[in-house]
């Protein structure tokens, strides 16, 4: 298998933490424009492995690169994120009290501090790629309004917003429907199939419901490996997912 087709490729990952292995030997691709479900019991390893892909943690042993240009253990995290990859973590954290809009534009690229950020005049390119985010993520009509009245869901989309501003070819989202109600959750499936394509997207999530709606490819991880991949229901009928994470 060639490296130049895959967006990301991991190989022979290990992470040990005082000999315990979080990672251990994790091998997999990631095409671009897939959307990929990592799934797996705690413990498994999904977090770590983003933790490794986003230069947060340094593996033991193993490959990570970002297509055939970015040696990920090579970079800083500053650095991962300037080469396209953008993280989102499972606790929103928006800028409460200032709009929907505002939001975005801190997050558009380039080093500013806060305060020059905030008093910078958005270029007409900027606000184009601002008002196409808010429609990407339905929040057109809450622009004007503090983050802090926003319901838990919108806020969980303006985040995905703000990592949108930098045009990432890789997204990581971590366990993005916690909480949300069954409507947040199909708005969610709706936003993450609709970034697939344009980019590349990781999403690891406990909701299998959820998971079924918008994956094409499941991998599932236990004890640091991948035990089993392909679509939903191939993964649901294997043996050894049910035993260690399906059938509990
Ligand atoms: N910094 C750390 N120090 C020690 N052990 C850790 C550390 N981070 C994670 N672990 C352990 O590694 C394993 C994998 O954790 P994690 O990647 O968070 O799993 P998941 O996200 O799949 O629930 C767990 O047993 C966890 O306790
Ligand atoms: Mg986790």
């Amino acid at each position: 298998m060639s490296i130049r087709d895959k967006r990301l490729f991991l190989e022979d990952l290990t992470v040990s933490f005082d000999g315990f292995k979080a990672l251990n030997n994790l091998t997999l691709y990631v095409e671009p424009g897939e959307l990929l479900c990592v799934i797996g019991p705690n413990g498994a390893g999904k977090t770590t492995m983003m933790d490794v892909i986003t230069g947060k943690t340094r593996p033991n042993a193993g490959k990570a690169w970002f297509g055939n240009e970015a040696n990920l253990l090579q970079l800083t995290e500053a650095e991962i994120v300037a080469a396209g990859i953008a993280r989102k973590f499972q606790k929103p954290t928006v800028f409460e009290q200032l709009t929907v809009e505002e939001n975005l534009e801190l997050a558009l690229p380039g080093s500013k501090t806060f305060l020059a950020a905030l008093r910078a005049v958005v270029t007409r390119s900027q606000q184009e790629r601002i008002d196409e985010v808010l429609e990407i993520t339905g929040l057109t009509e809450q622009r004007r309004l503090d983050a802090r009245i926003l319901a838990h869901g919108q806020k969980q989309w303006l985040e995905i917003g703000m990592l949108l501003m930098q045009n990432p070819e890789l997204l990581l989202v971590d366990e993005p429907v916690a909480g949300m109600t069954p409507h947040e959750i199909e708005r969610t499936a709706e936003l993450l199939r609709s970034l697939a394509g344009e980019h590349s997207v990781v999403v690891v999530e406990h909701d299998m419901h959820f998971v079924r709606s918008i994956a094409r490819r499941v991998v599932v991880l236990h004890e640091g490996q991948v035990i089993a991949e392909g679509d939903m229901d191939k993964v649901q009928k294997d043996p050894r997912v049910i035993e260690v994470y399906l059938g509990v």
